[in-house]
């Protein structure tokens, strides 16, 4: 593989392409950084096809979905099942929503524009390989029950990320672990942590986003740490990562 992402090609480049106007609902989306399409492997090797709500600032500087803090504990879990590499993600939304997932974001996300080309989306991610999609949030929760493809999938409809508690974040994510690792093999060499995670996140439940899942030429601290760590004059690890960025 790589170190980095070469982008998508293909029958992923054009449905990218024709992706859905915004336009009618601008008012509920940061559009200026337009829209911010996926992360992970887009080649047939992702086991698990992982969906989020919608990308913020990091995401926008990376053009890859959840690389900040929130895709960081993703990319925790996902060590949690083994899995280094074999996923591919998506989000509710391309534009970062303003505000939360409310009644409106929901019609939004139900709308048959946006609907009907995300779930063509997600049947091009779906292969015979795929062995569990992994919904983080209401928003995510939503995109599933309104795909049709899902029927015959094993789900695990999940809190996101950055929902605002830690304790009852990670009581749901470690009561979802064991049953989603029944489902999910691990990649060659991994083996999956099943330590639970405990009460608060601590620094080490968050793994920097792989560089195969960055576009290259990113500089070496994209994916790793937030911004109030990357900024703070103590941090050694930062400054030494800038030292070559
Ligand atoms: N949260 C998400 O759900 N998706 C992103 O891309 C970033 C944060």
């Amino acid at each position: 593989m790589p170190e980095f992402d070469p982008g998508p090609t293909g029958a992923f480049a054009t449905h990218w392409d024709n992706r859905p106007n915004y336009n009618s609902v601008k008012a509920r989306f940061r559009m200026n950084w337009g829209p911010i399409y996926y992360r992970g492997r887009l080649d047939g090797t992702a086991r698990v096809i992982i969906i989020g709500q919608d990308p913020a600032a990091d995401e926008n500087v990376a053009r890859r979905i959840l690389v900040g803090s929130a895709g960081q504990r993703v990319q925790g879990f996902l060590r949690k099942l083994g899995l280094t590499k074999s996923y591919v993600m998506v989000n509710t939304f391309l534009y970062g929503l303003k505000g939360q997932i409310d009644a409106e974001a929901k019609t939004i996300s139900a709308s048959a524009s946006i609907k009907n080309w995300r779930n063509q989306l997600l049947d091009l991610l779906t292969t015979g390989q795929t062995e569990a999609v992994i919904a983080f949030g209401a928003g995510a929760q939503q995109v599933v029950d309104l795909w049709p493809g899902a029927s015959g999938l094993f789900v695990a409809k999940i809190l996101h990320p950055s929902f605002r508690e830690d304790g009852p974040l990670l009581t749901n994510w470690n009561a979802a672990l064991p049953g989603i690792r029944t489902h999910v093999t691990p990649d060659p060499g991994v083996t999956p942590d099943t330590t639970p995670y405990g009460s608060k996140f601590k620094k080490n439940d968050l793994a920097d986003i792989p560089p195969p899942d960055l576009p290259f030429g990113v500089p070496k601290w994209m994916g790793t740490g937030d911004m109030a760590w990357r900024t703070s004059p103590t941090q050694i690890a930062w400054k030494s990562l800038a030292t070559d960025g």
